[in-house]
């Protein structure tokens, strides 16, 4: 198995001219800078999601980022929680009875407004552009819609660019591996085809989560092995081609010829 012969058209990097090194190993650090960014990313976009611990990424965060928490509108549990000191308790049962009731537009003209007018306006009247702005019916409407998670319309939007984006970066890094010596062939070859199902399994299941939340460890498994196949392909690449002496099989091949195999 190991002393499957070279290929006659491999070429190790020992072989490849000092401008084509120069260029995988400039190629290698950018890309490997900007797997960091994406992970930092990935991270602070959804750890604490759910509630639970905000510097851990956990499977409920994942869940709750794509099927939302269930758990009543953002207006509600901000009524409940963090804005619940902003107005008497009897008020706060009036508002979240609207919700609850549908959010309809004749009440809140009648009994909302006046409430939030008193209450909230000083700082929601959409003067400050990091908190939701109250003014008017239709911008109130959107604190009240049920947390559903991410949409599907900003799904597709994400997906269509993470589907670009991703094969182009596994095609330049599987390129850049192909130089590699790496034994069993089916084995590097593996690793070269794994992040292209993984990208499949991942994007697929940020839809079939919203479906069955348990699909959730299919993304979380889904990232995983794209990234350790990226941080695997970084390290052989980076090494033989600098650090790593020429293989024997590389080495002993006759110099410049580029042998038939039969
Ligand atoms: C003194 C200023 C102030 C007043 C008054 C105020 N809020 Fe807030 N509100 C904030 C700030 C600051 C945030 C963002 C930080 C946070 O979420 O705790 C916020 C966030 C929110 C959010 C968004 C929470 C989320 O999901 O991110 C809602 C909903 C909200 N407030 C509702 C209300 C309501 C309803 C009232 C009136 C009863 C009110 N607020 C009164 C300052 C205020």
């Amino acid at each position: 198995m190991n002393d499957v012969p070279l290929h006659r058209l491999y070429r190790h990097y020992s072989e490849l001219p000092y401008s084509q090194r120069v260029l995988y190993t400039s190629t290698l650090i950018i890309l490997g800078i900007g797997y960091l960014f994406a992970m930092l990313n990935l991270f602070h976009t959804y750890a604490g999601r759910a509630g639970g611990n905000p510097m851990m990424l956990s499977y409920q965060d994942i869940v709750v980022a794509y099927t939302g928490s269930g758990q009543g509108s953002r207006l509600e549990s901000a009524l409940r929680g963090p804005m619940s000191n902003m107005l008497p308790p009897d008020e706060v049962g009036v508002v979240i009875a609207w919700v609850q009731g549908g959010a309809d537009r004749a009440k809140y003209d009648r009994e909302i407004k006046p409430v939030l007018d008193k209450r909230c306006m000083t700082c929601h009247d959409g003067s400050n552009p990091h908190l939701p702005n109250f003014n008017g019916f239709d911008n109130l409407k959107k604190v009240t819609e049920r947390d559903t998670g991410t949409d599907v319309f900003t799904l597709v939007r994400v997906s269509h660019i993470h589907l670009f984006g991703l094969t182009f970066l596994f095609f330049v890094m599987g390129l850049m591996y192909s130089h590699a010596y790496v034994r069993p062939v089916w084995f590097k070859c593996t690793v070269v085809a794994l992040p292209f199902v993984a990208i499949v399994l991942d994007i697929g299941s940020w839809y079939f989560t919203k479906l069955y939340h348990p699909f959730a460890w299919v993304v979380i498994f889904g990232g995983a092995m794209m990234g350790l196949c990226f941080a695997f392909m970084w390290v052989v690449t980076m090494y033989q081609l600098w650090f790593s002496r020429t293989p024997p099989p590389v080495s002993q091949r006759e110099i410049g010829d580029i042998p038939n195999v039969d």
